[in-house]
């Protein structure tokens, strides 16, 4: 029999589809359960996948490499979706794709199959990763295919000896791994209605949160995280302990309406301490260490790279020219920065860098001052020059609205006005 390889969670939407993928399709499913971060019962859900009729079940720990070479670019290239979502999900999602694909070829496989619904991101970034990588598997999205809902899901389950989990199912639908949690659906629909306490599983409600501030000391070499309050820690260990430190202090949680690729609207809720807290520190060192124009350039790329990851392009040139500035551009953003967790908040408080562009004999205003303060008057003249050229040729002679404060009002008898145009 031709085989499929499935990205598998253990739930019961991806339990259902190995059952539904051998009766419809015929396929002998390999499941592969991806790890990044997100899995502590890896043992239990390779036992369901069996029991419930894949041929395998391969458990693949990706940890290192979502850290290496997903999570940290990201962090370097700053790259958050709409200003505020760094993006958690959409980056795990081209590594489970790479990931799918290895193991297709390692069994010999015909067709990857994945969990996701025809509604969001996660099917465009599945499909376009493995297409890219693979154009000749056949991609297979049972739930997107199968339009059964959740109570025939339930019954079909049942009628297959598919466990289905008794806990009392929460109101949410989630997606965890170790840069964020997102949170929807339920209540959280209604973008007027305040998260309530229970979709948050890793952040204290602030108001609940210790009334003593806490530190991190972070230190970046390269615009890498490589050590935490004086010790040097692994990115695992890190990023794991500043999830735990910042959660604790109320800190992470997101709650924004996001544009989606398939043209949806929709309220997110995200709780992504570690990230909130590093994507702070690091911004912060590169204010040291990179120039106005670095900074500002390197917020067009930044966007850039947050729109396509997010949009599943990560597998393209387009992409990999981007990644090349963006480590190119870190070269000196070495040094640490304190950030200060209090109530919900994250503000960077201490800054240092190895190759520092703050000059303190420059900034000063106290003892010690190098600045020239003669030159200013030169520089002065000439950066006005322009706008003194044009108001004398132009603008103070006969233009009235020149000289008078706030937008110019616009002409009554103007044929071109808006029909809410007063006459
Ligand atoms: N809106 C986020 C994104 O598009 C989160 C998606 C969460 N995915 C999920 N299957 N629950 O990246």
């Amino acid at each position: 029999m031709e085989k499929v390889v499935l990205a598998y969670s253990g739930g019961l939407d991806t339990s259902v589809a190995i059952k539904w993928l051998q009766e419809s399709y015929g396929l002998d499913v390999v499941a592969v359960t991806v790890d990044v971060g997100n899995q502590p019962e890896l043992e239990a859900i390779q036992e369901k996948g069996l029991r419930v009729g894949a041929i395998k079940v391969y458990a693949h720990d990706a940890i290192d490499d979502f850290i290496r070479y997903f999570i940290f670019p990201s962090l370097q290239a700053g790259a958050i979706y709409e200003e505020r979502y760094p993006l958690a999900t959409a980056l795990a999602r081209p590594l489970i794709a790479k990931i799918l694909v290895d193991y297709a070829r390692l069994e010999g496989a015909t067709a990857v199959a994945h969990g996701c619904t025809g509604k969001g991101n996660d099917q465009v970034r599945f499909d376009v990763s493995i297409r890219t990588l693979a154009p000749d598997l056949k991609i297979i999205a049972p739930v997107r295919e199968w339009g059964m809902s959740r109570d025939d899901e339930i019954r079909y389950a049942e009628e297959h000896d598919i466990p289905v989990p008794v806990t009392v199912a929460s109101p949410y639908s989630t997606d965890e791994n170790l840069w964020g949690r997102s949170i929807e659906a339920g209540i959280l629909e209604d973008p007027w209605t305040e998260p309530p306490e229970d979709a948050f599983l890793w952040t204290t409600d602030p108001r609940r949160a210790p009334d003593e501030p806490g530190y991190l000391e972070i230190e970046f070499e390269r615009g890498i995280p490589i050590g935490l309050n004086g010790e040097m820690l692994d990115g695992r260990a890190l990023i794991g302990r500043v999830n735990e430190a910042a959660g604790r202090h109320g800190v992470g949680r997101i709650d924004h309406i996001e544009n989606r690729l398939v043209g949806i609207k929709s309220r997110e809720v995200y709780e992504c301490p570690a990230a909130v807290v590093l994507h702070t520190a690091h911004a912060e060192l590169e204010k040291m260490t990179l120039t106005k124009d670095q900074m500002r350039f390197k917020q067009l790329v930044a966007r850039e790279i947050a729109d396509l990851v997010y949009n599943g392009l990560w597998f393209s040139a387009h992409h990999q020219d981007l990644a090349s500035y963006v480590a190119s551009s870190q070269h000196y953003v070495t040094g640490t920065v304190r950030v200060r967790l209090f109530k919900g908040t994250c503000a960077a408080v201490g800054r240092r860098a190895e190759r520092s562009l703050y000059n303190p004999g420059l900034a000063t205003y106290g003892q010690g001052d190098i600045f020239d303060h003669k030159a200013a008057v030169g520089f002065i003249q000439l950066w006005g020059l322009p706008l003194q050229v044009q108001a004398e040729a132009q603008l103070l002679p006969g233009r009235t609205d020149f000289l008078r404060l706030g937008a110019p009002e616009a002409d009554p008898d103007d044929s071109a006005a808006g029909p809410g145009a007063r006459r």
